[in-house]
Order: structure tokens, then sequence, then C-alpha cells
């Protein structure tokens, strides 16, 4: 039943959520991260506060993710255990977002399947988030908005979860039709955030004691294409290198395809931006990427490695493997575990090939078995586990500059920090220095990650 005294739009906000408390679980890429941020700041601007225990919560928000299988199988396993909750609060609001809900199929499947579910939308809904929610609060039955109207994010507000590092989206969407890949359906065609939206948000980020910012896009590289004038993302990133008090810049991910000299020579000029690439090859034989519609060749993507390791020394760079695309035969797959060892990847995300409804690949004969691609999957990260453990190993006994993050999560007694290149640094210290800077020693290095010591004075 509405409720008479309650008027919801984008100019009128009704606190509604006061006294009230919100969870969000987020699953899949940096970008849904950050989205989740912006839904945990637009929920907190009605009142709720935030909580991680789901008996506690009065909404809980599953924001998904579509790019393989496996995290969609998981939706509704915890949309199963959220249901339980329900039984102890009937007031209880449950909404599912993301990149799955995107989706015509799913919606209609979220929707029919779980029927407690209030609400269901999609990434473009974000802005009317607040209208959504109250309508569901009210409704008896499901709420589904997954409107494609690229809706204008600019102005929303963001909690980021961290007090030193942001994430700041810089493209939304992806115009490359990779033929696996379901996230130009889901998130749209590209487009740039203004130049002067980006510069004054790491500005203020930076004033309000940001140290660290990651600029994300599914495709960086392509940045200002669709902007007046002819700016570019090197031209960003140089602007954003002058920024007062930001100590470190990163970004992700880069379309080998699109990577620019003039990208290269951003990153090595810029001192607050961090020698790391994470350039996804996806395959390493030239029939695979022509099938993959990658628009790359193994020998440019081999040649732009060798411009960058040349221009910027002691650059990492890391990688997204996809195995057992369909119709791989042996002899490709091992072309793929060659560019490995060619490339010498500080590390690299190896995917088994998960057919995606409406992409191009899901239409082409597979008779590969899973047992088989499993076998390559686990040959690749044999490989590559080898290789990284080598690279680190170069690193000791050498002294890095780390930005500390806070206390290992596996051993409370020692602080965790990057280093430039993106490798995580274990080592003991002071519990004040999230956020700062400081010299560690490397003492021992691991495949994922690195031991130290401390050494001189913190910034
Ligand atoms: N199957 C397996 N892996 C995929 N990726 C994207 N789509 C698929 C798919 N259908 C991987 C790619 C991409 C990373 C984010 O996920 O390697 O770079
Ligand atoms: Fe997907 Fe390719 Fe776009 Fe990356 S570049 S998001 S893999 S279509």
């Amino acid at each position: 039943m509405s409720n008479p005294q309650v008027k919801v739009n984008s100019n009128q906000l009704v606190r509604f959520g006061e006294g009230k408390q919100y969870m969000i679980t987020t699953m899949g890429c940096q970008m849904n991260e950050h989205d989740s941020e912006v839904m945990a700041a637009v929920i907190e601007n009605l009142g709720y506060r935030p909580t991680s225990n789901p008996e506690n919560a009065d909404l809980i928000i599953l924001n998904t993710c579509a790019v393989r299988k496996k995290p969609e199988d998981k939706v509704a396993s915890l949309l199963g255990k959220f249901y339980a909750l329900k039984e102890k609060n009937e007031d209880l609001v449950i909404a599912v977002g993301g990149c799955m809900t995107q989706q015509k199929t799913s919606a209609r499947y979220i929707k029919n399947r779980f029927r407690q579910v209030d609400l269901v939308f999609g990434t473009h809904a974000l802005p009317r988030l607040p209208d959504l929610l109250d309508q569901a609060r009210r409704s008896k039955i499901t709420i589904v908005d997954i409107e494609e109207d690229y809706a204008d994010r600019e102005g929303l507000p963001v909690a980021p979860r961290s007090t030193f590092h942001a994430w700041v989206p810089i493209i939304y969407g992806c115009n490359n039709f990779c033929s696996y890949c379901i996230v130009p359906y889901v998130r749209g065609r590209e487009r740039s955030r203004s130049f002067n939206d980006i510069t004054e948000q790491v500005r203020n980020l930076a004033k309000d004691g940001y140290r660290e910012v990651t600029l994300l896009g599914q495709n960086v590289n392509s940045y200002g294409h669709d902007l007046p004038g002819s700016v570019t993302f090197a031209d960003l990133l140089s602007e954003l290198n002058q920024v007062e008090g930001l100590f470190r810049i990163r970004f992700m991910t880069s379309h080998p395809k699109d990577l620019s000299p003039k990208l290269i020579e951003a990153v090595q000029q810029g001192d607050k931006i961090c020698e790391h690439f994470h350039l996804p090859a996806q395959a390493g034989s030239n029939q695979i990427l022509n099938k993959m519609n990658r628009r790359y060749t193994r020998e440019q993507y081999l040649q732009l490695i060798k411009n960058i390791k040349t221009a910027i020394p002691g650059v990492s760079i890391t990688s997204d493997i996809i195995v057992g695309f369909p119709g791989e035969t042996e002899e490709q797959f091992l072309e793929t575990a060659d560019l490995l060892e060619k490339v010498r990847f500080d590390s690299a995300f190896s995917f088994i090939y998960s057919p995606r409804h409406g992409t191009r690949a899901a239409k082409l004969e597979d008779d590969i078995t899973y047992a088989e691609k499993e076998k390559r999957l686990q040959y690749l990260n044999k490989i590559q586990q080898r290789i990284s453990k080598e690279e680190n190993d170069k690193m000791v006994n050498q002294i890095y500059e780390v930005l500390v993050e806070g206390p290992s999560k596996n051993d409370p007694e020692l602080q965790t920090g990057r280093t430039r290149n993106n490798k995580l640094v274990h080592f003991k210290g002071p519990d004040n220095l999230i956020g700062r800077l400081t010299n560690v020693r490397i003492s021992e290095a691991r495949t994922w990650n690195l031991f130290g010591e401390m050494e001189g004075a913190v910034n």
C-alpha cells in the first residue's frame, strides 16, 4: 500500500532509511566495487547506516557480475540465504543490481524464480536508486528497472571504503565487442566523463586526504575519443600528475590495440603515475585472437611489451588469459603458454572460457571437453606461478617505496603496502602508517607477495 506522506523524486528526498541499516554484497570487477560505493553513499543519504551483519540489515543489495557463469551461479545461493532473513524481518528489502540483472533474460529469471526479491535494477539505474527503493519497500510486486538510458551519473555521491585510495571511473561502457564478452551488452557504449569533472574530483579527493587514485574503464586508452576537442588518456594522466597532495595514480584496464606511444611516455614521465600496466592478452594464437575479435596479433602484442619494457625500467605487466575458447586446438593453446614465457608477466589471471548468452562466441561450436579446459588452465597457472616467483625474486635485497594499506590480513603483526609496480609487501612497522609512504628492503619473495624490513623515514 502506498504511503501518501512519502513523496520521493530526485529533487525531494525523504530519509526513509533513518534508523535502518543496509548491507551491500559486491561481486566482480573494480567498476562494480565503485558502483557499490556510489550505491552506499546514495543509500546513506536516505538515512541508512552500514552493517556487515545481514541479520541486522533492513536493506540488502546484491551487486552482481555477468562476465562468467560462476558468479551468476553464486547469486542463486546468496539469494536463498537472504530469503531466510525475511522470515525474521518482514520489512527487509532485497535488491539485486549490476551486470547480471541488466540482461533482460536474467532480470526476468530473478523476478520469476526469486519472488521475494523487491527490486531488480541494472547498471544504468543508479541515479534512480532512491525512487526505486522507495517504490520497492512499499510495493508487493517486484520493481524492475533495466532501462538502457545512460542516465547521467555526474554529481552522484560516493562513499569510498578506503581512507587513502579511491576508484575514479573515467570512461563507462565498451565499444570493442570481443566475441566472448558480455560487457558491451550490459554496460553499453563508451561514454567518457568530462576532463573537468575528473580533474576536479581528483583534486577534491587529494584535498580530503586521499593519496592514491585508480582510474577505471573497460578500456582507459580510448578515453576522450567521444569528447569535443582531441583530449586523450595521456593528456588526462599528465594533468592529474600535477594534483597537489596526491602520491600515486594507477589505471586499468588497457586494451593492447589502443595503447599509444604517448601513453607510454606519460607513464615514463609522470612521477605520480605508477609503472604498472594491466594489459590483457587473452590468447597467444593469431587464429584465436582473430576469432576473439581482439584486433591485434601476437607479434604486435609482443612488440608493444618490448616498447613498454624498454621505455620504463621496473615496469610490471599483468594480464588476463582465456583458455578453452571454442575450437582452441592443443597447438593454439601452447602458443598461449609460449606467450607467457616470452612476456614474463608479473601475474596473470587465467579463466576457462564461459559462454555468455547473446555474444558471438556463444554460437561457435565448442568440441573441447571441460576436463581438457581445466587441464589447460592448471598448466598455464603452473607456468605463471613459476614466472611470478622468479620475477619477485629479482626484487630481493632492493629497496622499494611502498604506500601502506594497513595491517596484513593474515598476520596483524605485519603491515601491508604496495610498491609502485603493484606488488604487495608485508613488513613490521607501527600501525599508524595507513596512507603513508615508506621504504622497505625486500628480504623474501613468494609467488603472490613479498616480505621486507622498513628502512629510513616515513613520508
Ligand atoms: N569467459 C571467460 N573469461 C572471460 N572474460 C571475459 N569474458 C569471459 C568469458 N566469456 C575474462 C577476460 C577479461 C576478464 C575481465 O574476464 O579475460 O579480461
Ligand atoms: Fe569485454 Fe573486450 Fe570490452 Fe574488455 S575490451 S570489456 S574483454 S569487450
